[in-house]
């Protein structure tokens, strides 16, 4: 972004969406030749939008919407217009819409009817216009995502940042999980149960778009590999994978979970956790790193604390290249 040219306040930008989301989104909206992009703000979704396609942006904050004007002269779009208006009180007289509701901070920011506007309005678009998309947030509730749209969840510098509904021609599938910059994307396949089994070689932590997109079924089929619990994110496999959807290690051994036997073993193999990570697992990284109290002059490795059949375990692994 040019940032240096741009205009924003600090709770547009806030709101405003990353970069390579945003040029991400506006792939997926490739095929539309005119879009309606409401809710515009200061045009972080716009400038993505607005190199592909006739843009009409709207925003009920004249204040923003100015922004927004100004930050397209930057990027010299051509076919961008703008409208200051309360989006429900437009006709939606284009065949795409994009919506990214601003989420108000506080109690309900996570429930789609505490979005201006509320997603059942956004969502009810998809009877007026063929092709919808809407941006959501990753900590949406389960039960207020629509059951009749593909619902995309995008992880950008390792971080689900974001979800995406998309109705009618633009749904491709029923869930979705994206991996930015590299756009590699995992989706929705049918196939056989996934086995729950003790840990082999290698233990992988899904990234958390796959995790937060309910795709752990589809990637252990993809990668080979099992559960090591039923309502636990971890994976296992005796294989190694390059799959950019985990990341890989090598397990040197697991135990329950005991401090006093933990502390043992890392003094007496000099190993030192330099990464703690942890799954259902009641006790938090920082409070077993200070109660292990341990030099940090022992080979470095990863400790990941989680359950096998109910019980606490640590498992005291290698990370491998990703
Ligand atoms: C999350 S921000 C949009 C960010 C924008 N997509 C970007 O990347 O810069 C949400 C915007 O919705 C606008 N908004 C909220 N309710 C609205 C409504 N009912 N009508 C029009 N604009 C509204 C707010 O003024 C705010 O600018």
């Amino acid at each position: 972004m040019r940032a240096e040219e741009m205009f924003f306040d600090r709770e547009g930008l806030e709101m405003a969406t990353r970069e390579e989301v945003a040029h991400y989104r506006a792939w997926r909206l490739r095929d539309c030749e005119k879009i309606m992009d409401l809710c515009c703000g200061i045009g972080g979704d716009l400038l993505a939008l607005g190199q592909q396609a006739e843009v009409l942006a709207v925003d009920a904050d004249r204040r923003r919407l100015t922004m927004a004007q100004h930050n397209s002269q930057v990027y010299d779009l051509q076919k961008v217009r703008f409208i200051a208006a309360e989006v429900q009180s437009l006709r939606m007289n284009v065949d795409a819409v994009f919506v990214d509701p601003a989420r108000r901070s506080g109690q309900r920011k996570r429930r789609g009817e505490g979005y201006s506007p509320p997603l059942s309005w956004v969502a009810d678009l998809r009877t007026k216009v063929s092709r919808l998309a809407v941006k959501v947030g990753p900590a949406i509730p389960e039960e207020d995502l629509p059951p009749d749209c593909e619902v995309e969840f995008i992880s950008s510098g390792g971080q689900c940042r974001e979800g995406a509904l998309y109705f009618g021609q633009l749904a491709t599938t029923s869930r979705r999980a994206t991996l930015l910059p590299e756009r590699h994307t995992l989706e929705t396949t049918a196939g056989p149960d996934v086995v729950v089994a003790p840990p082999g070689a290698y233990v992988f932590d899904p990234n958390p778009a796959v995790v937060r997109s309910h795709l752990l079924d589809e990637l252990a089929r993809k990668i080979g590999a099992w559960k090591l619990d039923p309502q636990i994110a971890y994976l296992s496999s005796d294989a190694a994978t390059d799959s950019p959807f985990v990341r890989s290690y090598r397990l040197i051994r697991w135990q329950p979970f005991q401090l006093k036997r933990l502390r043992q073993t890392l003094r007496d193999e000099g190993l030192y956790p330099r990464e703690i990570k942890k799954r259902g697992f009641p006790m938090e990284p920082p409070e077993l790193r200070r109660r292990l109290s341990l030099p940090p002059d022992g080979r470095p490795i990863t400790l990941l604390l989680t359950r096998l059949r109910q019980k606490p375990v640590v498992l005291i692994c290698e990370m491998q290249g990703n």
